[in-house]
């Protein structure tokens, strides 16, 4: 906890006053002006792509979409199962397929990193649909990541203001640093274990409550509430019970987290849009009258407030809002193992002993 255990150049956060920056870029910047394929490629390779590099990196994600039937056959056996549990099983299950599975020099995990990237989305989908009885959608190369993305889980085209709309997200997503989920990334690399390693070991890492899985939370509390007249009574019953509002506080962050802006402005828009502005305006009321006295201790919304009213508003459901997180994530955890990899050392910190000393083994029929 707050330990700077290594230098990093692919992200930047300074918590106090809620900055982040990816590769030296304000995330305010790339929100606005990116593509998730221009940020894969500045996050993978340290710079922006010029069009010739963004054509590149772009073609290679599209190729390489498509999951091997024995993957899918994998998903089907294990369908019942947790979306992140099924991603993570199917992502080491792809290193059989992979020829450079055991390649950890940096040319080959670039290539790893941009091939997860691409498959991810196809594991995901291939799973709901699945389990929902249909047929897997294949990957349509004519569509962006994040197009390519809603049409094989919906089996539809989506718009374009739709598409954006999933780009950002991704973007928002890509690279924090260290948190948890890196953290688990690096300590897998450290071993000069697999890229596939770590990035399945990652996405076990965020399922948790803490990390990815506060967005489903949010959700689940605000369908709770029910209408913005509620919410300001459950949230103050929540915390007399020292219970904690999801979708606010960081570890890192004590202002509002910069990511946090950009799906609220889009979670107002699109409830608008869609008539349904209920979800809005029930996180408008906790943050902005229940949670506001927190801002005082360093509790603000988190990136994930937000992005489950998103999510629901587009027909996702709930159980996909984590799985989306790590897809965003898959070049930040790969980004951040190629530097462990780079400049490696065991990651083997030590736990002081506090229990019992030099006892004498008693034989089990004296116990
Ligand atoms: N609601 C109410 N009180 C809170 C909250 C919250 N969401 N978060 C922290 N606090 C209080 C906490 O009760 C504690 O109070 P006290 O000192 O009186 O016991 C104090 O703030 C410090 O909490 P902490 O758990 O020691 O602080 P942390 O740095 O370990 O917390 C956190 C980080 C993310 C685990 C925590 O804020 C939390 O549980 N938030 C809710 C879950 C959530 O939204 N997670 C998503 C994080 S952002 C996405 C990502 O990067 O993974």
């Amino acid at each position: 906890m707050n330990v700077y255990m290594d230098t990093t150049e692919s992200s930047f956060i300074d918590g106090e006053i809620g900055k982040l920056l990816y590769r030296g870029y304000d995330i305010h910047d790339l929100a606005e002006k990116s593509t998730f394929e221009e940020i894969v490629h500045l996050v993978l390779y340290g710079e922006l792509p010029n069009q010739a590099q963004l054509d590149e990196t772009d073609g290679y994600l599209r190729a390489n979409r498509r999951i091997p039937d024995e993957i899918i056959t994998v998903i089907d056996a294990v369908k019942s199962a947790h979306p992140m549990d099924v991603l993570q099983t199917a992502l080491i299950g792809l290193a059989a397929f992979d020829d450079e599975s055991e390649d950890n020099s940096r040319e080959a995990n670039v290539r790893k990193a941009l091939r997860l990237t691409a498959q991810a989305p196809t594991i995901v989908t291939a799973h709901h649909r699945i389990r929902s009885g249909l047929e897997p959608v294949s990957p349509n190369p004519d569509l962006n990541h994040a197009g390519n993305f809603l049409y094989m889980l919906f089996d539809q085209f989506p718009d374009d203001e739709t598409i954006a709309l999933m780009d950002v997200d991704f973007i928002l997503h890509a690279e924090h640093g260290v948190n948890a989920s890196s953290f688990a990334a690096r300590v897998s690399a450290s071993t000069n274990s697999t890229l596939h390693a770590a990035v399945s070991g990652a996405v076990g890492t965020l399922k948790g409550p803490a990390h990815g899985g506060a967005a489903e939370e949010v959700m689940k509390m605000s369908m709770e509430i029910g209408n913005p007249e509620n919410a300001e009574e459950y949230a103050r019953n929540k915390l007399n019970n020292r219970e904690r509002i999801m979708g606010f506080g960081h570890r890192v962050y004590r202002a509002e987290d910069p990511r946090a802006r950009h799906l609220r402005e889009r979670s107002q828009a699109l409830g608008e849009k869609r008539g349904d502005p209920r979800w809005f305006q029930i996180l408008t009321h906790l943050s902005e009258d229940v949670m506001a006295p927190y801002r005082d201790r360093g509790i603000y919304v988190n990136v994930d407030f937000y992005a489950g009213s998103i999510y629901h508003l587009l027909g996702i459901p709930s159980d996909l809002f984590i799985p989306i997180f790590a897809l965003g994530r898959v070049p930040g955890w790969s980004a951040q193992c190629i530097e462990q990899y780079q400049n490696n050392i065991l990651l083997r910190p030590r736990l002081h002993y506090i229990g019992p000393m030099d006892r004498d083994y008693v034989p089990i029929d004296q116990r």
